[in-house]
């Protein structure tokens, strides 16, 4: 099963739930909500007031993602905006596992991301405390950047490594997908696809969602 994500950082933040109900009617199951603290990253988004002030306008499933430093003081935050799953990254942090815990041992999914830079074996010391594994395309911090399609052995081993162990772990993307580079990803073995602007630059949100089902569908039937 494929989950499409689409990122609200490309979204028009003067009318933000407007603007997800739109890829809400359009096909999407996920939500994807990019916290930056211009500090692991060089760039500030939102933080978790923003996704407690969405949530009671969407039923998405909220995929949040945390570019921030020392991810676990802020983890509670948000836990309590209403997130479903929590990604951190593991160049963020020193207490990996310990995060991973707190969100399981909290009532949450728990999502562990790694930049460009940062080879696959780094995951796999926390695959049994995952739900999900996160691989960007670009480097983190902006969107609308081009699909880094040399990060594709990345996901094939990552995805190896899920099925090798037969855990039920889903395997994201993040950054440059869109309907022609969701075909490379899915694959590769990834089933979770985020994107920003394929989704909500276009006015028709549906034919772009569909356009990124379409090409992953082969490889993830319905
Ligand atoms: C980048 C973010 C991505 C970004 C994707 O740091 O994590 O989620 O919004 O945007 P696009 O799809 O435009 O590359
Ligand atoms: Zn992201």
């Amino acid at each position: 099963m494929t989950h499409i994500s689409p990122s609200i950082l490309a979204a028009d933040f003067a009318h933000l739930a407007d603007d997800v109900a739109r890829v809400e009617r359009g096909g999407a199951d996920w939500l994807h909500l990019d916290v930056m603290d211009g500090a692991f990253v060089p760039n500030i988004s939102f933080g978790a007031p923003v996704i407690g002030a969405l949530r009671p306008h969407s039923k998405l499933f909220f995929d949040v993602h945390l570019m921030i430093c020392d991810p676990m003081r802020y983890l509670k935050d948000f836990l309590k905006a209403g997130a479903d799953l929590v990604t951190v990254h593991a160049e963020s942090c020193d207490n990996v596992a310990e995060c991973l815990k707190y969100l399981h041992d909290n009532g949450c999914r728990a999502g562990l991301a790694i930049s460009p830079d940062t080879p696959a074996e780094v995951v796999f010391p926390y695959l049994e405390l995952c739900d999900l594994v996160l691989v960007m395309t670009v480097y983190p911090g902006f969107g609308g950047q081009s699909f880094m399609a040399n990060m594709m052995p990345k996901v094939r081993a990552i995805r190896e490594e899920i099925d090798r162990r037969g855990l039920a772990i889903d395997l994201e993307v993040d950054g440059g997908v869109d309907g022609k580079t969701a075909a490379v990803c899915a694959e590769a073995g990834a089933n979770a696809l985020v994107a920003g602007s394929a989704i909500f630059r276009p006015a028709d949100a549906k034919a772009a969602i569909d356009s990124i089902k379409v090409a992953a569908a082969p490889f993830f039937p319905a």
